[in-house]
């Protein structure tokens, strides 16, 4: 999927007097669809005897009474997010149509619903974009300024990248994008593939950045949702580590992966522990993009990669078994977010650290009981070896404070208990720093890759109290979400930090099972908004 824009410098249609102008050099454009918003108003108008301007009228004039018929048989309504395809008839070539199809989508009451709503906004791209797919569209042309009727610029930039985003999941097929990933003979592209955003002066800026953005972000959850969907067999810990390299190849990401030796002389007995089950060795990725000053401190994420998770000695039932190999979700989410900040070249540092091994039972794995000791010096007293991602995240936590960072973001899979607080709604964030918190959230709302708090108080902290060692690895059910966040704060103490439980959020179950490329598109908005 590829993404452009184009600018028409007068196309501006909120003013009547260019409208006309506006419309008829949209339509002279070579494009399979040209996507238009109106809304109820402008349909209202068109509707109302004797009118002769507004956006559909004129519309109606230049294609030769296209939208009249269209309404007559019905297919126009005022509905927020409905449809009308145009298809092009021998009247538009006096027009100088070029257009194949015009695509009709109604904002619905702009009026009534005069704050702007990225909700409602995705609602409406979302059922556009539908159109698009999977027919014999290929390339489509989606004029930016129709859409934003009502509210000011600034919020072209928030639009575009959604469209871009929902775009990219939409053509988004397992297995299509590399050979060597396609299991299914069936495997095929979807036939929609080119969309180019329409602006004018008045948004050109803003919507060029936006549009690189957005496909960026499209590059690295398209990125993440590979590797989380690759079997385990594949993605193994070493396979993370040549991916992370293989990027430092293509862009200037500068990335070092650590093997079980060097990992031993770091003191990470905590990871060491989860690795010792598996016959893969253990791997400890850092990523590095460098676009801020040198000395500029970096933000840093750590992503859980756990590359399968059986429990180890405290198994998992059989059931979905499966859907752990989903477990390396935060560590593909870092690798994409890297990606695209090295795509954009982003003007901060910023660092992704990822530890990563398997969860196996084994002869060599750590049994329940079992006491290590992590790289920070705390022991651990290992009560349930199924508690294994904050296992290998402390020893990552501590390893950053070497980068003397501006905030560190963990991102994990890391409680099912996650699942049971939010759903797959929002992912859940969990942070002593008010401003982390109100910069990531602020990130989750704009790009609809949304978080919400979880509490983190002391008093939690009394349930990972441990006979035998400085702490235990679980809690007890009772709030298993936050004593797992709890037990990774003990290790964040030297700096600003906020953890991100994705549980609920990375993948989805069931028939459409699949990757969702979460948080990237929240943790690159943090990433712009810092
Ligand atoms: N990777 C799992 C968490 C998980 C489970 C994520 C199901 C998504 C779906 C994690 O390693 C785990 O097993 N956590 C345990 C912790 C418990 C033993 C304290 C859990 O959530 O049951
Ligand atoms: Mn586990
Ligand atoms: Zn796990």
């Amino acid at each position: 999927m590829q993404f452009s824009s184009k600018i028409f410098s007068k196309a501006d249609i909120s003013h009547p007097k260019q409208l006309k102008a506006g419309l008829s050099t949209l339509l002279a454009q070579s494009t399979d669809c040209l996507v238009l918003a109106y809304s109820k108003l402008d349909l209202e108008a068109f509707g109302a005897p004797k009118a002769k301007s507004g956006l559909l009228s004129e519309l109606d004039l230049l294609l030769g009474g296209s939208v009249t018929h269209a309404n007559l048989v019905g297919d126009l309504d005022g509905q927020s997010a409905s449809v009308c395809n145009l298809r092009a008839d021998k009247s538009w070539a006096l027009s100088g149509t070029k257009a194949k199809r015009i695509l009709l989508i109604c904002l619905g009451d702009t009026a009534k619903a005069p704050e702007r709503n990225l909700n409602a906004y995705s609602k409406i791209a979302r059922a556009a974009l539908k159109q698009l797919s999977g027919g014999s569209i290929q390339n489509a042309l989606w004029f930016v300024p129709s859409f934003a009727m009502g509210h000011r610029v600034d919020f072209i930039a928030e639009e575009v990248r959604l469209t871009i985003q929902y775009a990219g999941d939409q053509a988004y097929r397992f297995g299509v994008r590399q050979p060597a990933l396609k299991f299914k003979a069936k495997d095929k592209a979807d036939t929609f593939n080119y969309l180019t955003f329409a602006g004018n002066d008045a948004c050109a800026k803003e919507m060029r950045a936006a549009v690189l953005e957005g496909a960026a972000i499209v590059e690295g959850m398209h990125l993440a949702k590979d590797l989380g969907n690759l079997p385990p067999n594949i993605c193994t810990p070493t396979y993370l580590g040549k991916t992370a390299q293989g990027l430092s190849k293509k862009t200037g990401l500068k990335v070092e992966v650590l093997g079980r030796k060097q990992i031993e002389a770091l003191g990470m007995g905590s990871f060491l522990s989860v690795a010792q089950g598996s016959d893969m060795p253990p791997q400890f990725i850092v990523m590095r993009h460098q676009g801020g000053k040198v000395g500029e401190a970096p933000i840093v994420l750590v992503g859980k990669g756990i590359t399968f998770d059986t429990g180890g000695i405290s198994l998992k039932p059989g059931e979905a078994m499966d859907e752990m190999k989903y477990d390396m979700c935060g560590a593909a989410s870092v690798i994409g977010t890297m990606y695209t900040a090295a795509l954009l070249k982003l003007k901060k540092n910023v660092i992704g650290v990822i530890p990563t091994c398997e969860n196996m039972p084994s002869g060599q794995a750590t049994r329940p009981g079992d006491i290590v000791k992590s790289m920070s010096g705390q022991t651990i007293e290992i009560l349930n070896t199924d508690a294994e991602g904050r296992l290998i995240l402390c020893d990552a936590l501590t390893y950053v404070e070497r980068f003397k960072p501006k905030a560190v973001i963990d991102v994990a899979t890391l409680t099912g208990a996650c699942i049971i607080a939010l759903g797959h709604v929002h992912s859940g964030v969990f942070s002593d720093d008010e401003g982390l918190v109100s910069a990531l959230t602020k990130a989750g709302c704009a790009s609809l890759d949304t978080v919400w708090r979880l509490p983190l108080d002391a008093a939690y902290h009394e349930q990972l109290k441990s006979n035998f060692a400085d702490v235990a690895n679980i809690g007890g059910r009772p709030a298993g979400s936050v004593t797992a966040a709890c037990f990774l704060s003990r290790f964040t103490e030297k700096y600003k930090w906020a953890h991100l439980d994705i549980a609920g959020t990375a993948w989805k179950s069931g028939a459409a099972k699949g990757a969702t490329g979460r948080p990237v598109p929240l943790l690159v908005n943090y990433l712009l908004g810092q």
